[in-house]
């Protein structure tokens, strides 16, 4: 695929030109930011740029506390502590990066959704959606470790259960875990190690989103029709696109703006709201908080690793099956990973040839009951694994597998989808002539001239 034909960067000053030919950093810059953006972008796509706005407000108020921080077992909680009654602005800054970690996971689940929603992991932009699956990842195990270095309650028994995971793999469990902990239960060194690793990711994430930025760049930007933009002459293109600036950097700001309104006020009125009491206590390994439920991003992933009881016929077969190798808390663990590795295939599964869900009738009935499901997960997840909780845990898993292994690889068979614009213009002009309210279609008349 030939990139999107466009005026590209001519330096013209004598400076210009002579740090054109020893780097040419000011073209890069320009061919960024002048890019042809599809001009029938919605809404829906302002979750990246605010997305990198979480991971830069991350790394700096992140840098701010770890100047404060002591990862020792005997000095973390009080350093924490102190960071909030002491230091100027601290408390400020570890409430921004306490709930900056909540609206990065919000805005990475509406990125992704939107994804979903108008085909955009679709050829040939599978490159994008996979390392955008490797980035998901990495926050995972990012705000996993983070979240265990305040050392209260829940970070001490979540970072238990979560690493006694690995020691529930056949054969090699019980070392590996020792492996990543450092040690045979949580304690210094994996705090020490957890620490480490919490600051260095997001540098790892960092790189892989300019990846990622470089590649849907490469391929350009899907948009909500699912139409490719024409690509036989500028001039053509120039017809269903716009450049990034100003126009869409000017539309990324006001809705950043807003974003960071709503996300203030969180942080000024209501920092606590989400997260846990119990964390707010020093962690005790001799005490067991009564429920050890993980941050919200991480409920309907818990919910799908807890569905799986030792009475589930699937569990009985597998263990039958494996000579008692896998047994409920195995399969579940590969059930947790699994869901996200079934996820990540999205590209090859969806079968269909029509990308954008809105010419896809049936797709899009899926698609709302996989959001519904999503969101039931993610209530379970907070649920005490027994009785019928465990039963909707796994009707929703159930789902969750259906979705991407059998509902969408037969949706691209059956299902008949309607016919997309043949171009974004065509798309663009019905959507002004929609909300024109004008007689002829073609904008307000002008103010008649009173006579004089
Ligand atoms: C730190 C996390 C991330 C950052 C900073 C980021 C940034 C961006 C930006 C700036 C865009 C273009 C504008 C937009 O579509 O809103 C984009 C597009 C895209 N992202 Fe992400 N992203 C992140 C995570 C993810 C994840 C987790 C996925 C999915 C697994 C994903 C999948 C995609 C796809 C498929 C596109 C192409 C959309 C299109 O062509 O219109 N991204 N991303």
């Amino acid at each position: 695929m030939s990139g999107i034909p466009h005026d590209h960067y001519e330096p013209s000053s004598r400076g210009e030109k002579w740090l054109y030919r020893r780097l040419p950093i000011v073209g890069l810059l320009y061919d960024t930011l002048m890019i042809p953006t599809p001009k029938n972008l919605n809404w829906m796509w302002i979750w990246g740029v605010v997305l990198v706005f979480c991971l830069v407000l991350q790394i700096v108020t992140g840098i701010v506390l770890a100047m404060h921080y002591t990862p020792h077992v005997d000095m973390a909680f009080a350093s924490v502590e102190h960071i909030m009654r002491n230091v100027n602005g601290g408390h400020m800054m570890r409430y921004i990066h306490q709930n900056g970690a909540m609206l990065f996971f919000a805005a990475v689940y509406l990125h992704m959704f939107r994804s979903m929603y108008y085909g955009s992991y679709k050829t040939p932009r599978e490159v994008t959606w996979i390392i955008g699956i490797l980035i998901y990842l990495l926050m995972m195990a990012t705000a996993f470790m983070g979240y265990v270095l305040p050392w209260g309650q829940m970070s001490f028994w979540g970072a238990t259960v979560i690493t006694g995971l690995f020691g529930a793999i056949p054969g090699i469990g019980e070392g590996l875990q020792m492996w990543i902990l450092g040690g045979p239960a949580v304690d210094n060194a994996a705090l020490n190690r957890f620490f480490s690793l919490h600051y260095l990711l997001p540098f790892i994430i960092l790189g892989l989103v300019i990846v990622h930025i470089w590649a849907f760049h490469t391929t350009g930007n899907n948009n909500p029709t699912g139409v490719e933009v024409r690509r036989t002459s500028k001039q053509e293109a120039e017809k269903d696109t716009l450049p990034f600036w100003p126009y869409f950097v000017i539309k990324d700001l006001f809705a950043l703006v807003v974003v960071i309104l709503v996300f203030w006020l969180i942080v000024g009125f209501m920092p606590n709201y989400l997260g846990h009491p119990e964390n707010y206590m020093e962690a005790d390994p001799l005490v067991t908080p009564a429920h050890i439920v993980p941050e919200w991003y991480f409920l309907p992933f818990y919910a799908i690793l807890r569905a799986f009881t030792s009475d589930v016929p699937i569990v009985i077969f597998a263990n039958w099956i494996s000579f008692g190798l896998i047994n409920a808390t195995f399969f579940g663990v590969l059930a947790m990973f699994g869901s996200i590795f079934v996820w990540a295939l999205m590209p090859w599964l969806d079968t269909s040839s029509v990308r954008s869900a809105r010419y896809r009738p049936w797709f899009r009935v899926f698609f709302w009951i996989f959001i519904v499901n999503f969101v039931v997960l993610t209530w379970v997840g907070a649920m005490p694994a027994e009785g019928i909780y465990t039963t909707i845990a796994l009707l929703g898993t159930t789902y969750w597998f259906a979705y991407f292994l059998v509902i969408l690889p037969l949706l691209g068979i059956f299902e008949t989808p309607q016919t997309p614009p043949e171009t974004i213009e065509e798309d663009f002009a019905a959507h002004v002539k929609a909300s024109d309210k004008s007689e002829d279609g073609k904008g307000p008349k002008p103010e008649p001239v009173p006579a004089e």
